[in-house]
């Protein structure tokens, strides 16, 4: 018994081959009874059985095992029956050996359906005026087990037969499969659902509660649904239309039909993620699968396409081939955060999507260029630890590598694998050397070699480059914000530019160093001694470039002079600013370099060029605070060209990435204090208040104003922020919700912060979205920290269960930007960490102690006030 205690996996006597599972629950009694059949394969003998179960009580006299011997039927009854629930095992001790061969356990149990949105749990709605229960499960990574008894890893694949009985017969009752009967009897009705293909537990998934759907099908047949509350079916129509022509466009690309008949996909009222994937059950937070035409955002329908297309990229990839084991779980995020891009270039080329692709590089870098990072495959020792790397490692990183791997092994050769891969692996677990193999065996290179650096090795290199006679010289070193050594080394596809996007390089940068003799490459067409040089071309490569002055001036020149692409204008900005913070590089340089991007018309390079400006702008508050003004004022000026250029009014039919700057731009003038869009925005939201529907505050701008009014906001001049908790009572669209209190607390005012983040706690908000709420502004950080730890104990019980408590964390302690802070919160919480979000601390933490080096070396800058005056009169 002691020996199946403290595992990280269940030990492997027993394999499930196919579960029969008959669930009752009850909605109004929030409970649920079942009993699952379970047909094992005894392959060692062994007179225990052991599989996973959590929060559920089993009736003893319910557990049985049955086996046919020769000419008769043999049911055994455990002899002991042990719910061990720190390790949430089941152990079942038979006295006798059970022997070889096939087996059917069959065990009875019970439990709660919870309020914390994992396994089996209730989720609230509204209709004609009464609050009712739905029932709903939430599996990944490990909850399944919270539901029915079951042997819940990945690997551990079978069929699934499900049962619901005994629900309300007005309600909608679904699961992976099309229903094959539907009995009612009185008010009650039993649903079955035809028997799964064999999948992981996490994958399967149980929805009962009252909905409205629209439908469609694909051109071979398969059902689509879109399931949403009643009344409000129209707005499903936009996924549905996406999900159809992304099923239809994943067939082609990964050379294999979706494999269920049915594909429904549910909008969920209180969700702890974006969405999940069941198979043939996707689930979704409202925000992520609803567009409303009249109130939703250009960023969210953007949105909806990435969510539906990441979710039905998994169909592929996890669901018919699946990770072995959360180790190789950036195999499903990584590959569906970047078939994700795939499918919506595809679905809307006009949004240039790949361009956004870099919000996901950077977002890579940043996490990993921490040395509490984590490398892509990570060793998962306990399932508290497996919530934590649904991180940017994970997706982002991920993404990013295989990006970096298809440009360097062609688009075609890369598809041709990756079919290979779904077709060798269907119905079946692979790790991430697997798909590697199958790589390396369709393109003839080391691709082993190389990927194994970028995926066992955590952090990335930052290659500099100089210009030395007439030589390039090339030197690698691993990347740390912190301006720390570290000594990974990598295998680098160097790419480059020279003079014009004709005159390109390609090599491996295998060594720490390496020249180039410029000639070699260029003949004598370009001249070497003034032509811009751009490495990374694209930014197709996970790594940071630094260059010497020479080259960085002439890159400048290039960007004034428009002649480099939007994706390399982004990434001589996006690594500036990264080897700034990690002190290689002054803010001067920074500075100037942004000033650089005053007619930069491209709305990723401005977004990010946005991010930056708020950060710079916190560490000078906190530096340099006499010079912040200055600071403030010539980020305004950066940002007035694009302003004056898109105006307030969304031009007829205008560009879609046009009408998301618009809101960014002027979001970012009002929390500089730019009066004359501070001005602006408060008529317009006075016209809002008056009519939802005016065309002076379009969606697209109602972000914009709703900070703009929080700036003018202080404790005795409330009345912005109770119009915006009024705009936030009166709508039903959690879009709407979500905007309204992702705004409230960038008031400048400490005592109106406090008030927005106990609303957070309030009955008001869903638990859900708390977390939109995070984000203060500078001033209220500290406000914010001492809620937190007020706060903290009704905060871990009601968030703590799963990763949205990483979001309180990092968001509250990671603006802080000195030493003396750390202390304190590391102090706060040296008795107070747990295991499902340790590493997102200490992440934070490294996070404070950079920003604090930061402030110092800002300090330190010799030329850095006569820089900022200068740059913020120039206009
Ligand atoms: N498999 C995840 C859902 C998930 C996340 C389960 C974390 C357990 C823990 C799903 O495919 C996913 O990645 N959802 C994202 C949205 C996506 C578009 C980035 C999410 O929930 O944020
Ligand atoms: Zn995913």
């Amino acid at each position: 018994m002691e020996q199946f205690k403290g595992q990280p996996r269940l030990p492997k006597f027993a394999v499930p081959k196919r579960y029969d599972i008959r669930l009752k629950p009850d909605l109004s009694a929030c409970n649920f009874a079942g009993l699952v059949s379970i047909d094992l394969d005894i392959v060692a003998g062994t007179k225990f059985i052991v599989l996973n179960a959590a929060e559920l009580s089993v009736a003893s006299d319910s557990v049985s095992f049955t086996h046919r011997g020769f000419s008769k039927v043999y049911m055994l009854r455990p002899s002991n029956i042990d719910l061990v629930e720190n390790d949430e095992i089941l152990v079942l001790e038979f006295a006798e050996t059970l022997p070889i061969g096939i087996g059917v356990l069959t065990i009875g149990f019970e439990g709660t359906l919870n309020d914390k949105m994992k396994g089996f749990y209730r989720s609230t709605y509204e209709h004609d005026g009464e609050k009712k229960n739905m029932a709903v499960t939430q599996f990944e990574p490990a909850d399944a087990r919270r539901c029915f008894p079951c042997w819940d890893e990945p690997a551990c694949k079978a069929t699934f037969k499900i049962t619901i009985l005994d629900v309300p017969s007005e309600l909608v009752a679904l699961s992976n499969m099309p229903i094959i009967e539907e009995k009612v009897d009185g008010h009650l009705k039993t649903v079955s659902y035809q028997e799964s293909p064999i999948m992981s537990t996490y994958l399967v998934a149980v929805v009962v509660g009252l909905f409205d759907y629209v439908e469609d099908h694909t051109s071979d047949g398969v059902k689509v649904r879109v399931y949403c509350q009643v009344g409000k079916a129209n707005q499903g129509k936009f996924a549905l239309g996406v999900a159809v022509r992304t099923l239809e466009l994943y067939k082609n690309y990964f050379a294999m039909r979706y494999t269920l008949p049915k594909l429904d996909m549910v909008a969920i009222p209180d969700f702890a993620n974006g969405a999940m994937e069941n198979y043939g059950l996707v689930t979704y937070r409202e925000t992520e699968l609803l567009y409303d035409d009249q109130h939703s955002a250009a960023s969210n329908k953007q949105w909806v396409v990435i969510v539906v297309a990441h979710e039905l990229a998994h169909q592929w990839f996890g669901n018919l081939v699946t990770m072995e084991w959360w180790t190789h779980l950036w195999l499903n995020e990584g590959f569906a955060t970047w078939v994700s891009y795939l499918a919506t270039d595809s679905l809307f080329p006009e949004w240039n999507i790949w361009t956004q692709f870099l919000d996901e590089l950077t977002e890579g870098l940043k996490l990993d260029g921490l040395a509490e990072s984590h490398p892509i495959e990570v060793e998962i020792n306990h399932v508290a630890e497996t919530n934590e790397i649904f991180d940017a490692i994970s997706y982002r990183k991920g993404a990013s590598v295989i990006r970096m791997l298809q440009s360097y092994l062609g688009a075609e050769c890369f598809q041709r694998s990756l079919a290979s891969y779904i077709e060798k692996y269907a119905c079946s677990n692979a790790k991430t050397e697997d798909l590697w193999a199958i790589l390396e065996e369709g393109s003839g290179e080391p691709v082993k070699k190389l990927m194994n650096l970028w995926t066992k090795q955590k952090g990335y290199p930052v290659v500099s480059v100089k210009v030395k006679e007439n030589k390039l010289v090339f030197e690698q070193s691993q990347f740390l914000s912190s301006g720390s050594h570290a000594d990974g080394q990598w295998i680098i596809p160097i790419t480059l530019c020279c003079g014009s996007y004709d005159m390109h390089k390609n090599f491996l940068l295998q060594t720490k160093s390496k020249t180039l003799d410029i000639k070699e490459f260029l003949g004598d067409k370009t001249d070497a001694t003034s032509a811009w040089i751009k490495l990374n071309v694209d930014q197709t490569g996970f790594y940071r470039v630094k260059y010497d002055e020479d080259l960085a001036a002439r890159l400048r020149y290039a960007i004034e002079n428009k002649f480099l692409s939007a994706t390399d204008r982004f990434g001589i900005l996006n690594d500036s600013f990264a080897l700034c913070m990690a002190r290689q590089q002054s803010l001067c340089t920074l500075l100037t370099l942004m000033g650089a991007y005053r007619e930069e018309p491209e709305y990723t390079v401005l977004s990010d060029l946005i991010s930056m400006s708020h950060k710079v702008a916190t560490i000078a508050a906190d530096a340099t605070p006499e010079l912040l003004d200055y600071v403030k004022q010539f980020f305004i000026s950066l940002f007035q060209y694009s302003a004056e250029k898109l105006g307030w009014e969304p031009k007829h039919g205008e560009n879609h990435l046009d009408a998301m700057l618009r809101g960014e731009i002027l979001t970012a003038l009002a929390v500089f204090g730019h009066e004359l869009t501070l001005n602006e925005a408060n008529r317009r939201f006075l016209e809002f208040l008056d009519d939802r529907n005016t065309p002076l505050l379009p969606p697209d701008l109602r972000k914009a104003a709703y900070v703009a009014v929080m700036q003018r906001v202080t404790s005795s001049n409330r009345l912005g922020y109770e119009s915006l908790l009024r705009v936030y009572r009166e709508t039903d669209l959690s879009e709407e919700k979500a905007r309204v209190l992702s705004s409230l607390a960038s008031s400048p005012d400490p005592k109106i912060i406090l008030e927005a983040l106990n609303f957070l706690l309030s009955f008001e908000v869903r638990s859900q979205d708390a977390v939109c709420g995070l984000p203060v502004s500078r001033e209220g950080r500290e406000t914010a920290w001492t809620w937190l730890k007020d706060n903290w104990e009704h905060i871990f019980k009601t968030w703590g269960f799963g990763n949205l408590i990483t979001h309180f964390v990092s968001a509250i302690v990671s603006p802080f930007t000195s030493f003396e802070k750390a202390r304190e919160i590391e102090e706060f919480f040296a008795s107070r960490t747990e295991p499902s979000m340790a590493r997102t601390l200490r992440q934070s933490m490294e996070r404070v102690s950079v920003n604090a080096n930061w402030v110092l070396s800002v300090q330190k800058e010799e030329h850095l006030a006569n820089t900022v005056k200068e740059l913020a009169q120039r206009n």
